[in-house]
């Protein structure tokens, strides 16, 4: 039994994958004291869980493993059948990806466009792809889908931080319950309409919550539609029914959380794996193609997402373990995807795994099943253009010399503080 099974310490950020290899090679799945769940480090085990959504509940997916009593968060990554698929149904009316991303590409490449200027502009050999591109970019789309007005911006990004910061911290879990979120919203409400002719009139002020905020979109979309994403939301209609108020604002919370920080570090983790293979460089530059694999290794090299639970509905047996009744799984897609018995040379990035059938995308860095990513082309989509751009614009990238990257304490992310590389125009 290994000793340390804490997934997300300090040391864990640095790196996390020789220990995963030591809890795989001890068994599938290791019990964790530590967090009070089975840690599964197997590909074929974390696919099965994933698949088997009748035995295995995402009810508690990005609470934790202690039966804690969960927040009221009514929001479909952490809910089960039949509720989850009608939640999807409904969302899916509005936040239809192919509709999305054939809508948003133009946008996209501006705002990419505008980010490179930026940097070619302060003129210093430099980019911070964590600061300048990856962070800016996936955040502002997110909003504008959303229909949040620019001076918010920096607003949603504190309030992504702060909810990606505290989400899996076991046992604090810290989130305001949606009752809470409709009585603020209410009161928020009350309060413009006693300010009604007042240029004054509260718009939210710092210590208002991202629930308050979106409720109070949401009750104003129903008094006054317009032809945004929130409005298609509260109109959505699946056999006859809406989604309430508290399932509109968790959807809202989870697009702005979800499509953030993992688009973020896809970009990330991918300029790393160019910055660090010159020769993968190249041959994505010389073949502009090989960026769809590119992107689909570094999903798998580095999961933006480490891992989320699961609790057992029933006692079963899992890869030789005995799961009993209730028991929580942090199923680690990062490890997953550098099990040696699925990919050779786990650790090694090969853009040869992708047979553009199988290979790499067959990675676990969406998810699987029924809870398989909303937004994953989307996310994709927003990479391949920042990553082409970068390349076209900004030259040869090289990281800088005895750069040694630190990694943010959020527990699921796998997210650099900063990364930067040195450009040089191309003659
Ligand atoms: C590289 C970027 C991304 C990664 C790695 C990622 C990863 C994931 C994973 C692993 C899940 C499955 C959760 C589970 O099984 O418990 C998931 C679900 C989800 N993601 Fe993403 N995601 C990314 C980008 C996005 C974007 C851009 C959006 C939307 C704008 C989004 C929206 C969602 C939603 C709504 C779900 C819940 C789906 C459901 O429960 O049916 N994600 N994502």
């Amino acid at each position: 039994m290994p000793t340390n099974t804490h997934p997300f310490t300090p040391e864990m950020k640095e790196c996390p994958f020789p220990r995963y290899d030591e809890w795989r090679e001890d068994a599938p799945l290791v019990w964790s004291p530590e967090v009070e769940a089975w840690l599964v480090t197997s590909y074929e085990e974390a696919k099965a869980i994933l698949a088997n959504h009748q035995v295995f509940s995402s009810s508690n997916s990005v609470f934790g493993g202690p039966a804690l009593e969960h927040p009221e968060f009514p929001s479909m990554i952490n809910r089960d059948e039949p509720d989850h698929r009608r939640l999807r149904a409904l969302v899916s009316k509005a936040f239809t990806p192919r509709t999305i991303e054939e809508a948003w590409e133009p946008r996209i490449r501006q705002v990419v466009e505008e980010l490179v200027d930026g940097v070619l502009a302060r003129g210093d050999g430099r980019l911070d792809i964590v600061r300048d591109v990856a962070y800016p970019l996936p955040v502002k789309i997110i909003a504008e889908i959303i229909g949040v007005p620019p001076e918010r911006f920096e607003q949603f990004k504190t309030w992504s931080n702060e909810i990606v910061s505290r989400i899996g911290r076991v046992p604090e879990h810290g989130y305001r319950s949606m009752e809470q979120a409709a009585e603020a919203a209410e009161e928020a409400l009350a309060e413009r309409e006693h300010h009604r002719d007042d240029a004054e009139a509260p718009g939210g002020g710092p210590d208002e919550s991202i629930f308050a905020y979106f409720a109070q979109e949401v009750e104003m979309r129903r008094a006054q539609p317009r032809d945004d994403l929130v409005t298609r939301l509260v109109q959505a209609e699946v056999d006859g029914r809406q989604l309430d108020l508290p399932e509109l604002v968790s959807f809202l919370v989870l697009l702005l959380v979800a499509g953030n920080e993992t688009t973020t570090n896809l970009m990330n983790h991918s300029v790393r794996a160019m910055a660090e293979h010159p020769e993968l460089q190249q041959r994505v530059r010389d073949q502009p193609e090989l960026m769809e694999k590119l992107l689909e290794e570094a999903l798998r090299w580095e999961s933006p997402i480490q891992g989320f639970y699961r609790r057992a509905r029933q006692d079963i047996e899992v890869g030789g373990v005995q799961v009993k009744t209730g028991d929580a799984l942090l199923v680690l897609f990062g490890a997953a995807n550098r099990d040696p018995e699925k990919y050779e040379c786990p650790a090694d990035f090969d853009l040869e795994r992708f047979d553009g059938q199988t290979g790499t995308r067959d990675h676990l860095a969406f998810g699987y099943g029924i809870h398989y990513c909303l937004g994953a082309n989307l996310a994709r989509m927003e990479a391949r253009i920042a990553m082409q751009t970068v390349l076209t614009r900004l030259g040869e990238l090289r990281s800088v010399e005895g750069q040694r990257v630190e990694w943010w304490d959020a527990p699921f992310f796998r997210s650099p503080k900063a990364y930067v590389v040195t450009y040089q125009p191309r003659a």
